[in-house]
């Protein structure tokens, strides 16, 4: 079975401004206009959710949140609920990034930023989520990854099993088969040192392999798993050319257009 590839941009703590998005988002329709061989998304910060919905309205493009809150309403201050998103536009919802569970590759930000910017992710938050996202009817894009001390450890496998089972617990085997999954080792995110094409395709395999395992061989067919972490348009060609990636989580490279079409374009 082909997978359709899927392009996600993760703009993070990025053009969060109506007038920033704005021109970013239609830099972006234009310059991926007429695409037909990829689903090609942009994940947002909240406050220009509704901006880039408008913006990409009648084009190629989706739209994505960074996170959603697993509760609909009450007494939870600062988050934001997926059936809120859903109103709004949003398709996809991006889900324990591994900036929202803490785990930094880079020394920037430092420690003291990592400490208080740890949202307390985990995969039982992460597994509540995805529930949660599904249950409105949008796709979550729920990542996963090792850091470079688990690497260098040797147990990249087990972690990457461990956090695919944790954040599928209780969602049956249809809806893992249209779940996307990014596969973003830790060390290569905003680091500019980019997993090797053959060992990123490997570990996306102990992904698939891990969804078979919980939800059956149908779902590991089915299910998209996108790599993340540094993504260029000089890498993704060979990245994207991989058997078991089906598409890329895209960060800095997403916030030129130009940067973002080319790798668009090499998923053909
Ligand atoms: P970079 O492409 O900047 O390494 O970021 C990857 C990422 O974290 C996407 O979610």
């Amino acid at each position: 079975m082909s997978r359709r590839p899927i392009l996600a941009g993760n703009w993070k703590l990025n053009k969060g401004t109506p007038d920033e998005a704005a021109t970013l988002a239609a830099e972006v329709v234009a310059a991926v206009a007429g695409t037909t061989h990829a689903d090609v998304v942009l994940c947002v910060p909240y406050t220009v959710l509704s901006t880039v919905v408008a913006t990409t309205d009648d084009s190629v493009v989706a739209v994505g949140a960074q996170d959603a809150f697993w509760k609909e309403s009450g007494a939870y201050t600062g988050q934001v609920s997926p059936g809120m998103l859903k109103a709004v536009g949003v398709h996809y919802v991006i889900l324990g990034h591994s900036e929202t569970r803490g785990r930094y590759g880079v020394a920037e930000p430092d420690f003291t930023d990592v400490v208080l910017a740890h949202f307390g992710e985990s995969d039982e938050t992460v597994n509540r989520k995805t529930k949660a996202v599904l249950a409105q009817g949008l796709v979550p894009i729920v990542c996963i990854g090792e850091t470079l001390s688990e690497r260098e450890q040797g147990i990249t496998d087990s972690v990457i099993d461990t956090q695919v089972r944790g954040a599928l617990v209780g969602i049956d085997a249809d809806a893992v088969s249209g779940l996307v999954l990014a596969y973003e080792p830790v060390w290569a995110i905003g680091t500019g040192k980019t997993c090797d094409a053959a060992e990123a395709d490997r570990v996306c395999g102990v992904v698939r392999a891990a969804v078979a395992a919980f939800a059956g061989d149908d779902a590991a067919t089915a299910v998209r798993i996108q790599y993340g972490g540094s993504m260029k348009p000089d890498n993704a060609a060979e990245l994207l050319g991989m058997p078991n990636i089906d598409g890329g989580l895209i960060g800095g490279a997403s916030l030129k257009a130009g940067d973002f079409a080319a790798i668009v374009a090499a998923a053909k």
